[in-house]
């Protein structure tokens, strides 16, 4: 370690003069990228039928990491009727014990390569390590581990009911969590004798071919899993297939909505994980400190490029001077850099349309009369970048207060009594989570049972596991994923 003052000799992102540690990049040799990736259908990658590839990039270099195979609607297809087969002559004939088994090997493969898919993860979305590490690789295998464990249980789950799956679903997942949430979606699915065709998003497509590889390992039978990159034309060309049965999509609201009127009227089953504009509530009997981390970590984890981030952080009129004193002082300590480095808090936005929209909301918050602070460090010359920023000033009123920013941005607002605090939770169009900090249990259970949010943190927040159930109220979506509840999405009567 060394102390640099604001400016480092090695052109290093500092900050205000703060302890900085040297450099401790992971290695990226574990991860042998290829330079062009096909589809994966029926267990094998192929040729895309419409010719097409397309360049995915690190976010945090902009060099390009490989060329991506693009399904069009002959693609889709494909994929399609390789799923359909795979269901009708084997998976939907296999008894739970046997799904079990694949996805207790895929689990335990994702276990051993873990380190493999971490830094991929970074590479291609530029989260940091510590993150994709500690986070994103544990829980995934832990979806996997955890669904495995209903596959021949599922009369248990639904008990005096018999619970047979819906046939094959079509599933588009977003860039923020790419591998976790492609086993979000595959392990229910699978664990309830379901097939599936996803869709993983455009600037984020390497770990979910990854997977395949794992998928091949555990020697899942062919066309259970078939997974088709491409962008928005390639999701609607499957929300549009008609041989289909279920629909689950995570990613905006407005895609939720076409979504939704593609589907009305068929038979398909649709479940929504859409946007969310939380509240993170701060009581002036609540430990500050520990607050304190925890806004930190509900609005700059993964740059703020999650669905649930404590984005709004409503705080007790009393407190308000002392919270936003400490918070600008800990927000000067994020170290934002090379998200591959082992001691990098804030990582790379996801990608160029991102970083412009969030720059856009921040000027709109700081014409509409919001005062901005931001960490004063050194971004790298290449790559997506944004400030750890703290807006205050902030009312219900304005539009950071009401739009998703979906990046390192916490806006600011105070109120007086509980009351308000609930009032302005719910002040929304959005019901997807929210947190609440104080040392009374009646209080935030109080505020938990008040707020119109599909999970409420209490003295924590982001925190996730297989076991409980995650969805939105409102326009974040319906249907929820994990838990019993995630099964319920994947199962008919
Ligand atoms: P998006 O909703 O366009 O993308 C999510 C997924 O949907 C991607 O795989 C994309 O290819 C696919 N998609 C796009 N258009 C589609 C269509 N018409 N039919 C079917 N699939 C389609 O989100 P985008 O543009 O990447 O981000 C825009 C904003 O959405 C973000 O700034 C953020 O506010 C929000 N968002 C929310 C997420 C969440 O976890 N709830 C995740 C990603 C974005
Ligand atoms: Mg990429």
């Amino acid at each position: 370690m060394r102390r640099n003052g604001r400016n480092g000799q090695d052109g290093q992102a500092t900050q205000g003069g703060v302890w900085q540690y040297s450099p401790a990049p992971e290695a990226r040799e574990i991860v042998k990228l290829q330079p062009r990736y096909g589809l994966f259908i029926n267990g094998e990658f192929v040729e895309p039928r419409s010719g097409r590839y397309f360049e995915t990039i690190n976010p945090a270099t902009e060099e390009v990491l490989a060329e991506v195979a693009y399904a069009d609607a002959a693609d889709v297809d494909r994929a399609v009727q390789a799923a359909r087969h795979a269901y009708e002559q084997v998976w939907s004939k296999l008894p739970g014990k046997e799904r079990a088994k694949y996805l207790f090997r895929i689990a335990r493969i994702l276990q051993e390569r873990s380190r493999e898919f971490a830094v991929l993860e970074s590479l291609d979305g530029g989260k940091p390590i510590r993150e994709s590490r500690d986070v994103d690789l544990p829980l995934a295998a832990a979806h996997f581990f955890y669904h495995a464990g209903w596959a021949d249980k599922l009369e248990y789950a639904f008990p005096g009911r018999t619970p047979r799956p819906l046939g094959v679903a079509g599933q588009i997942i977003p860039w923020n969590f790419p591998l976790l949430m492609a086993a979000w979606k595959v392990a229910p699915a699978l664990a309830c004798g379901n097939t599936v065709v996803l869709k993983p998003a455009e600037t984020t497509p390497l770990t979910a071919l990854l997977l395949c590889e794992v998928f091949q390992q555990a020697e899942l039978p062919p066309g259970v899993v078939n997974i088709i990159p491409g962008d928005g034309q390639t999701g609607a060309w499957l929300v549009q297939h008609p041989d289909l049965d279920k629909i689950a999509f995570t990613g905006s609201t407005e895609v939720g909505r076409l979504i939704q009127k593609a589907v009305a009227g068929t038979r398909k089953r649709l479940t929504l994980e859409l946007g969310g504009k939380a509240a993170n509530v701060i009581f002036e009997d609540a430990a500050i400190d520990q607050a304190i981390e925890g806004i930190v970590n509900g609005i700059y984890f993964n740059q703020g490029h999650v669905c649930c981030a404590g984005s709004r952080l409503l705080v007790q009129e009393s407190i308000a001077d002392l919270v936003i004193r400490k918070l600008r002082r800990r927000i000067q300590l994020l170290r934002v850099g090379d998200p591959l480095d082992k001691n990098t808090d804030v990582g790379a936005i996801n990608s160029l349309p991102q970083l412009r929209k969030i720059e856009r909301l921040v000027e709109i918050g700081v014409q509409e009369g919001a005062e901005l602070y931001q960490c004063d460090c050194t971004l790298p010359n290449k790559g997506y970048w944004y400030r750890p920023t703290v807006l205050t000033r902030v009312s219900t009123a304005h539009t950071v207060a009401r739009e998703e920013i979906f990046g390192p941005v916490l806006s600011v607002l105070t109120f007086r009594t509980p009351d308000e605090a609930a009032q302005i939770a719910n002040n929304t169009r959005y019901g997807l989570s929210a947190g609440v900090w104080t040392n009374k249990g009646s209080k935030y259970l109080e505020f938990a049972s008040r707020v119109r949010a599909g999970v409420v943190w209490c003295n924590t927040y982001n925190k996730f596991d297989p076991a409980s159930p995650f969805g939105g109220y409102k326009e974040s979506g319906f249907g929820r994923e994990g838990g019993v509840h995630g099964l319920a999405a994947y199962v008919a009567f």
